[in-house]
């Protein structure tokens, strides 16, 4: 049995998909009772979670002998994790996928890296087996602005610079590759996609995809600041974001890892299939 939590998120939920595919027992965890049976509806066991409660984590991890572990980017997501590599540990887990960040080590300099270097140790620690999946951007982040982007015609470059963005259907690909091969255990996995594009280069894949003419604008750091605290991001989490995209301009999100590639035998996807299978988000 396999629990993935953050089931319904943006990695667990494609990594609860291609586990059922591969056809592995898999349990999926919300901590929203709304959400239960169309997890259900998927062909898995769906359970009722919340990272704040260990006896439910304990019993999200029982009969598991691995699970995935993500939590949402949160103030709290240090203890959350903690608490979930506890539950998991108590219930006899053998190995831990761990979802963290492109450069958590201890030697990260950056608040994100540090915050992911923290749980990576914890878990180090707890003598579980385990494997880190360290994305760099999703591309999935986009979709956060493509009302905007379909009203006006314009994408708001935030970054300033190449980043090596992934889809991260490509993370639960890496992930679920790890859960249920042999081969993974004690390996970090910095996963980038496959080219380091600009502002202006995601522009002119959304102008070739949807027909229009879309193009790139500049996004000072304290109005991408803003934007994600009024969409309900903690103020100190927002400054980390900010602090990591303060990076980009130098070029430091920019370098491509052949880490999907290795992993899964095929290449990982690019920009332009990520935005043609959402076209309509970004049409009005
Ligand atoms: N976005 C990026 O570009 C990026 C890049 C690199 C690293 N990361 C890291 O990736 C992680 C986010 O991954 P993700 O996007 O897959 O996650 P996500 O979609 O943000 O969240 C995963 C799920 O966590 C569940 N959740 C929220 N609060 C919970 C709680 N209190 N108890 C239990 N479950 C709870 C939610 O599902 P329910 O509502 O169903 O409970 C949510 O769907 C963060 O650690 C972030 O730092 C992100």
């Amino acid at each position: 049995m396999i629990t993935v939590f953050g089931a319904t998120g943006t990695t667990g939920a494609p990594l609860v998909d291609r586990l059922l595919e591969k056809g592995g027992k898999t349990r999926a965890v919300t901590s929203d009772p709304s959400k239960l049976e169309k997890l259900k509806a998927k062909g898995c066991e769906a359970v009722l979670a919340n990272f704040t409660d260990p006896a439910a984590l304990e019993r999200a991890c029982a009969g598991a002998d691995r699970i995935y572990l993500v939590t949402p980017a949160h103030l709290d997501m240090r203890r959350w994790k903690a608490n979930a590599i506890a539950a998991a540990k108590a219930a006899g887990v053998r190995h831990v996928v761990l979802a963290t960040g492109l450069g958590a080590s201890p030697k990260a300099g950056l608040t994100f890296g540090k915050w992911h270097s923290e749980t990576q140790e914890l878990l180090k620690e707890s003598g579980l087996d385990w494997t880190f999946i360290q994305p760099t951007y999703f591309m999935q982040n986009l979709l956060w602005q493509a009302d905007s982007i379909a009203r006006d015609g314009v994408y708001y470059d935030d970054l300033g610079g190449p980043v090596a963005w992934i889809d991260a259907r490509d993370i639960a690909d890496v992930a679920a590759e790890a859960l249920t091969c042999a081969g993974h255990v004690g390996k970090g996995y910095g996963l980038t996609g496959p080219e380091a594009l600009t502002g202006e280069d995601i522009a002119a894949v959304l102008s070739e995809v949807t027909g229009r003419s879309i193009t790139s604008a500049p996004l000072a750091p304290e109005d991408a600041k803003a934007a994600m605290v009024a969409n309900r991001m903690q103020d100190e989490v927002a400054a980390a974001m900010v602090e990591l995209a303060s990076i980009a301009p130098k070029g430091y999100l920019g370098s491509i890892e052949t880490t999907v590639s290795d992993v899964l035998g095929r290449p990982a996807l690019r920009l332009r299939e990520f935005v043609a299978e959402n076209r309509d988000a970004f049409v009005q």
